[in-house]
């Protein structure tokens, strides 16, 4: 019994994650989106179910298979994500947001193919709901875990999105460290607490990633649950 808790530390909890990026609708051909290949978010859907949790993962578009056992559903734009997280929210445990959720969308979105004219283009755009805030807003016991990928100051703007946000952590990446970030396998993360702490980790495999990130966000569950 104690083997089996330890093995599984997040067994009987509910996770939800979300992964990719979103897609901002222009006209039926076009859209606005970001570099986010979803490969973080899929690989903490993976091993939050091989640490035992019930995992759903709300994704983006992304070429990208669920592991076997994770329930997948699938959105395109922010405001699908928005709708469906805030759906989902109110019995999980353990709430992951990695998507890379567009800040702005275009403001019209054309019923029809929009036509080249001459000279400059002017495009504008609205901005999208912060889920992530949101759902710090209702936070309850429940543990809220954001990302940061940033290219500059990046401590520093983690820490304060943990704080805005009402976070437990964010997770930090530096965009512009070669193992880190968009499209690739291997991340370097930060952990960053509201208070100001910081848990940093060697360059890994984003499985591995996923699984150390897990394991900090349990312990936190048991923490709050005591
Ligand atoms: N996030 C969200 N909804 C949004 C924008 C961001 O839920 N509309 C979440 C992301 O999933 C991520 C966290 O907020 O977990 C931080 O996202 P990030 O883009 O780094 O922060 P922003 O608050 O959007 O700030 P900025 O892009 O200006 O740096
Ligand atoms: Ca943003």
């Amino acid at each position: 019994e104690e083997l089996l808790v330890r093995d599984k530390p997040l067994k009987g909890k509910k996770v939800l994650i979300t992964a990719g990026p979103t897609r901002e609708t222009l006209d039926p051909v076009r859209y606005i989106t970001n570099r986010s290949s979803g490969k973080m978010g899929y690989s903490l859907a993976k091993q939050a179910y091989l640490l035992g949790a019930e995992v759903t993962l709300i994704s983006g578009p992304t070429t990208l298979r669920p592991f076997p056992g994770v329930k997948r559903i699938n959105i395109e734009s922010a405001r699908e994500m928005h709708d469906i997280v805030l759906k989902t929210y109110e019995n999980q445990d353990i709430v992951i947001k990695a998507a890379a959720v567009a800040d702005y969308r275009p403001k019209n979105s054309a019923e029809h193919k929009i036509k080249k004219q001459p000279g400059e283009m002017v495009l504008e755009l609205e901005r999208n709901p912060d889920i992530l805030a949101e759902l710090g807003q209702n936070k309850g016991s429940r543990i809220l875990i954001g990302f940061a990928a940033e290219t500059n100051n990046v401590l520093a703007y983690a820490a304060e999105k943990a704080k805005r946000k009402n976070l437990d952590f964010i997770v930090a990446n530096d965009l512009t460290q070669p193992g880190a970030g968009f499209g690739v396998d291997t991340n370097i993360i930060s952990l960053v607490f509201p208070d100001g702490q910081i848990k940093s980790f060697p360059q890994m495999d984003k499985e591995e990633a996923a699984r150390e990130i897990l394991l900090v966000a349990a312990k936190h569950l048991n923490k709050t649950k005591e």
